[in-house]
């Protein structure tokens, strides 16, 4: 059995006043049209096709090779932008789902549902519908008196008795496919807004006796369909309550979900304690036993097992296991800590290796360095890694001392062992177990290499 997906975003999406198009503004950290795709992959069997119109370009190229595009142009209503799948689905599938880019929420499940009551309906057509106290500009599902749906209203036609129904219309449809075709060619021009609706396939089916079904969903939030900024944010919100119960299902610890901000592609491990107001994003993923929080900002980063993540911001990082940093830490991309690293507060490191057991608690800036184990970098010590063209390299041996206010001008190499005094300007490199001070540092005798036991 073949089900193909056709996914609406041709509209304007006029209410949302953006240069944007609507289906790729973003819903935890992932286009709307993402969800949509996301949500079909799992139930169709050949690539989706989208029908893109408005902003056409854009979508295009975020969509890429995750399905088939095909152009809407001009616009004219909702079956007409299912018609320019046609040529490219007609004759190759057996069913075919309509739906809208608009409707983010709509999970795998209702569309599992839909394919299965399609499956064994006599008739061409099942659809989604959903019972609701406010119609917020949903069609209407007119029903006769032995229950059979017989047409959908739009809202803006609709007879005050229609008005009053409760169930709605929620934008998604399974057709058998050599049904769909000429149907929708079939469809007449409504003549009050001189657009073809999809809507109007309904009265089509029912006039050939055909019965048409109806699956209806009973999560109100999952069919919100998205015209304007406030639905947007109301989208945003139940989506992210969707992330994050998943997250506590799994056995993570939220001590505030409303405040807690994860994106749709993060992961993260059992027994993890997120603090409110804390975002973590894009692809980052965190281990087992970590603390992460409160008032955090994580962005396409991994944590490992058992790290301490206290009130920072990280871009592109790496931690291993047993990391403790913050509070007021910066981590900027490349910057990899390895295991038991303490970083204290208002410290930034970038591009740069700390090996295992660095400590670094205070006032520090690291950039495009290396530094050995069990080193120790003193408060307000600084990698002055750009000479004003490029950036030059620090190598920092391991259990080095550096002394409070270094300044370690780069490129240069610290041996290990080495030891700089408080407010030492190095600007040549020092030799292992050596102790230099001053500005410009020189060295000024052997020191003997101290050597941390665990
Ligand atoms: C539509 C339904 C309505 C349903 C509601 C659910 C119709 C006529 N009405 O109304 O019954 O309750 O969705 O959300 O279908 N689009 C195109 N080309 C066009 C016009 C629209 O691709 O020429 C796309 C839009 O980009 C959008 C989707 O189709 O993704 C729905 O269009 P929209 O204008 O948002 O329809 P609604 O008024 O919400
Ligand atoms: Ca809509």
């Amino acid at each position: 059995m073949k089900v193909t997906a056709v996914v609406l975003a041709a509209g304007q999406g006029t209410r949302m006043k953006s240069d944007l198009p609507k289906v790729l503004h973003p819903l935890c950290g992932k286009p709307m049209i993402w969800h949509v795709l996301e949500a079909l992959k799992k139930v169709s069997t050949e690539k989706p096709v989208v029908v893109v119109g408005h902003g056409a370009e854009q979508v295009k190229d975020y969509v890429a090779d995750s399905a088939v595009c095909v152009e809407q142009e001009p616009q004219l209503g909702t079956a007409h932008a299912a018609l320019q799948a046609e040529a490219i689905v007609k004759g190759k599938t057996d069913y075919v789902i309509i739906t809208y880019a608009d409707m983010p929420l709509l999970p795998a499940d209702v569309f599992q549902r839909l394919i299965e009551t399609q499956r064994v309906n006599p008739g061409p057509l099942t659809l989604v519908t959903v019972i609701a106290e406010d119609p917020r500009g949903f069609g209407r599902i007119v029903r006769n008196a032995r229950g059979t749906v017989e047409a959908i209203v739009e809202e803006y036609v609709a007879a005050p008795e229609q008005l009053a129904i409760k169930e709605l219309n929620v934008g998604a449809y399974c057709f058998k496919s050599d049904w769909l075709w000429d149907a929708l060619h079939r469809i007449e021009k409504n003549p009050q807004k001189g657009e073809y609706y999809l809507t109007d396939i309904v009265e089509l089916a029912v006039k050939e006796n055909l019965p048409v079904q109806a699956v209806v969903h009973e999560d109100l939030i999952e069919t919100i369909g998205i015209n304007t900024r406030i639905h947007l944010a109301e989208a945003e919100a139940a989506m992210r309550e969707r992330i994050n119960r998943q997250h506590m299902l799994n056995g993570v610890t939220m001590m505030d979900p409303v405040s807690t901000y994860i994106e749709a592609s993060v992961m993260i491990g059992k027994d993890t304690v997120i603090l409110p107001n804390t975002y973590i994003q894009g692809k980052t993923v965190i281990g087992e036993h970590c603390s992460i929080g409160p008032n955090s900002h994580i962005r396409d980063s991994q944590i490992g097992n058992g790290c301490k993540v206290f009130m920072s911001v990280m871009e592109g990082a790496v931690l291993e296991d047993e990391v403790d940093m913050g509070p007021f830490a910066r981590l900027r991309s490349g910057a990899h800590l390895g295991k038991h690293v303490h970083m204290g507060n208002f410290g930034e490191v970038k591009d740069s290796y700390l090996a295992e057991g660095v400590k670094m608690g205070h006032f520090s800036y690291i950039g495009n360095a290396t530094i050995g184990a069990n080193t120790n970098i003193g408060a307000g010590t600084i990698t002055c890694n750009y000479d004003g063209e490029k950036k030059n390299p620090t190598e920092i041996g391991e259990d080095v001392f550096i002394g409070s206010d270094t300044m370690l001008v780069a490129p240069l190499k610290i041996g290990d062992g080495a030891k700089t005094g408080a407010g030492a300007v190095v600007t040549k490199n020092v030799a292992p177990e050596t102790l230099v001070v001053g500005m410009p540092a020189r060295a000024i005798k052997k020191v003997e290499r101290k050597v941390k036991k665990h």
